[in-house]
């Protein structure tokens, strides 16, 4: 059995969710790499412990609520406790559009995964969270779910028109900020992370930002003091205005 601390990280056959198991794991982490497909989740690990860190796959489809229990259950039999989740698993769904346009089923695709499976995967880990001594919680969020950025006409994210992710992502954050209120005193600290814009298959391949880059606001929240804060969502700059 291992003594390293565990962090479970949705979504982390690619992208940005990679990069947090990477980071995570050159960290000391033994990272449980989620992965819906369980193919895809078997070649990042691989690809990870080449790199000399401790990844083990699992197999996780956050929006297949079997899938989820039985994910926690093989972490609950295997490690006992939980001592990090990144919920990094998340969708622009196709067709994804403005407000007048988009049609209600992208819309509810959206929030299945981005906001229902979220916290269907967080109900499922708590008791593994509250049993480790001091669990940290992140949630990615992003810029587009700001209400000052998409607000302010000045703004690039005021031109981005995708109603599902935005609004779902928006969403994220008041589950950050309830669950925080839930958890406080307990040593359990929840955050958002905002990676900005990186190149992945989800930030288009022309972004400024790497992936890597992308993956450190949400590693520094996995890791933070005890004293850290709770409820607040973190982009490399700072705190990212609601
Ligand atoms: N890239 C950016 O510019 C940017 C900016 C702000 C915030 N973010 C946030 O950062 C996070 C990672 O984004 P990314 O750019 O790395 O995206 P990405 O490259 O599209 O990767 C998304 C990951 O989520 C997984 N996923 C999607 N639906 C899932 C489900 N139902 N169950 C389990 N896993 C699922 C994908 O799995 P498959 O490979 O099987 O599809 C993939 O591993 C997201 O929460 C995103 O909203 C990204």
């Amino acid at each position: 059995m291992t003594t390293n601390k565990i962090a479970l990280v949705t979504g982390a056959n690619k992208g940005i969710g990679k990069e947090i198991a990477r980071q995570l794991g050159a960290g000391g982490f033994t990272v449980l790499a989620g992965a819906r497909d369980a193919e895809r989740g078997e070649l990042a690990v691989k690809e990870l412990v080449a790199e000399g860190i401790d990844a083990v796959a699992i197999q996780l489809d956050v929006d297949d609520p079997a899938s989820v229990r039985a994910a926690a259950a093989k972490v609950g039999a295997a490690y006992g406790r939980l001592d990090v989740l990144v919920n990094n698993a998340a969708i622009i769904p196709a067709g994804d559009d403005a407000v007048s346009r988009i049609d209600g089923g992208v819309l509810r695709a959206a929030f299945e995964t981005n906001v229902i499976g979220l916290v269907e995967v967080t109900q499922a880990f708590l008791p593994l969270l509250r049993t480790a001594p001091a669990a940290r919680i992140v949630n990615l969020s992003t810029s587009l779910a700001s209400f000052a950025q998409v607000g302010d006409p000045e703004s690039r994210m005021s031109t981005v028109e995708t109603l599902g992710y935005n609004s779902s992502k928006a969403a994220v954050n008041m589950v950050t900020v309830m669950l925080a209120n839930e958890l406080r005193g307990t040593g359990i600290l929840v955050n958002g992370a905002d990676p900005g814009n990186c190149a992945t298959d989800m930030g288009g391949w022309d972004a400024a930002r790497t992936p890597a880059q992308g993956a450190a606001v949400a590693v520094q929240l996995a890791t933070l003091p005890q004293d850290g804060p709770t409820g607040q969502v973190y982009a490399e700059e700072g705190r990212l205005d609601w």
